[in-house]
């Protein structure tokens, strides 16, 4: 019988001002279920109850701004009446011993006018539309040119995630974790993919890693660096997102980031749910060596992964996303040694409670 339980994994931890019961997160999940005025349905205070044994949940992300948005149905932190629906969640999971944090997000040039104020084309680094498509209220539809950010317009955005990170603090979260990943706003600022800008926060490294430094800044000024996490994805693909050289640009901003003494840096360790290989001569650990604080791994862990990564050294959390979906209860899951269920992929985005609030625990 493998003892399981013992697993450093689930030893108490701490990142930043935040004290955890175990180092299993939540990876931040968007489940496209928020009500008019992008208000979090009041079933999420279920959802998120039900996998508050996680040692710390990061919440789908959350637009900042009318302007953050980029799909159907997520929620926002922004409006009082917002923080007001978020109360309930923050309240049920502490009440059960667990912390959460909310991921605050502007998705840049991957949204869609539909979904936009007066729809307006969506705000970018630069004019260059993304490959793919966009999930609006009435389908897939293309994406379109996004408009260049001016740069009054860019000290709006700065302050945008400041004031939601005050908000998130009046719904009781115990932090924020600025998503920086996954080919949204601030990953199309780093990456000459999609930042194609002359000024102050174009061409060079130092100047694409302007708007994240402004970011992090911003918001740990608002709410304390160490109540602020940062997720980044060096390598992934997702939302038409590639550098051409990203080893040095994620080594400049990780070195940059130690001066904010953040809770935790949280790294999606290859294309963001598939393969975990990097490009030769890229090395996450090194990032994490250079890091001074808290890491977190994500992208494709297992108990057995997870457990190794923790006892050799090479990550102090990990993120379980797709697993946290259909297992509520991951980590007593995971301390028995007991099968995972699968999630249902037709009720991943949109729809109702079913496939959302109605997976069984274990011991039911
Ligand atoms: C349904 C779904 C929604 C996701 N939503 C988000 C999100 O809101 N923010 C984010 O940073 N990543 C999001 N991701 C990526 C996950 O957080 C995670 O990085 C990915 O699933 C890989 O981890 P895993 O192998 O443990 O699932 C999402 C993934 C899935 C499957």
């Amino acid at each position: 019988m493998p003892d399981n339980a013992s697993s450093p994994l689930f030893q108490p931890t701490r990142v930043g001002a935040i004290e955890l019961a175990n180092r299993v997160a939540m990876a931040p999940l968007t489940r496209s279920r928020a009500l008019k005025g992008d208000v979090p349905r009041p079933s999420a205070t279920t959802y998120y109850a039900q996998r508050a044994s996680a040692g710390l949940i990061i919440t789908e992300a959350t637009q900042i701004s009318w302007t953050a948005k980029g799909y159907a149905f997520t929620p926002g932190l922004f409006t009082e009446e917002q923080v007001a629906a978020w109360r309930p969640v923050t309240e049920a999971v502490h009440a059960r011993g667990g912390r959460i944090v909310t991921q605050l997000w502007h998705v840049g040039r991957i949204s869609h006018p539909s979904l936009q104020p007066g729809n307006a084309r969506p705000l970018a680094p630069s004019a260059v539309t993304p490959k793919g498509q966009a999930f609006t209220e009435t389908g897939f539809q293309p994406h379109e040119e996004p408009r260049a950010l001016e740069l009054e317009e860019i000290r709006q955005v700065v302050a945008d995630f400041a004031h939601a990170a005050s908000m998130a603090r009046q719904a009781g979260f115990d932090g924020v974790e600025i998503h920086g990943a996954n080919g949204y706003l601030i990953d199309q600022f780093l990456r000459n993919g999609a930042n194609k800008r002359t000024d102050l926060y174009g061409g060079s490294i130092e100047n694409r890693t302007r708007f994240l430094f402004e970011v992090v800044e911003a918001v740990s000024q608002a709410i304390g660096g160490d109540r602020t996490g940062l997720r980044l994805s060096p390598v992934t693909p997702a939302n038409d997102s590639n550098d051409s050289d990203p080893f040095p640009l994620f080594s400049h901003a990780v070195e940059g980031l130690n001066r904010f003494g953040l809770a935790y840096l949280h790294m999606i360790e290859g294309a963001t749910g598939g393969p975990r290989d990097v490009a030769p001569g890229f090395d996450f650990q090194a990032l994490r060596r250079a890091f001074r604080g808290p890491y977190m791994a994500n992208n494709g862990y297992d108990f057995a992964m997870a457990d190794a990564a923790i006892r050799e050294g090479r990550a102090d959390l990990v993120a379980f996303g797709r697993p946290f979906i259909a297992n509520p209860d991951l980590v007593e899951r995971m301390k028995a040694g007991a099968p995972l269920a699968t999630p249902d992929r037709e009720t991943l985005y949109g729809g109702d409670e079913h496939g959302y609030t109605d997976y069984p625990a274990l011991a039911a």
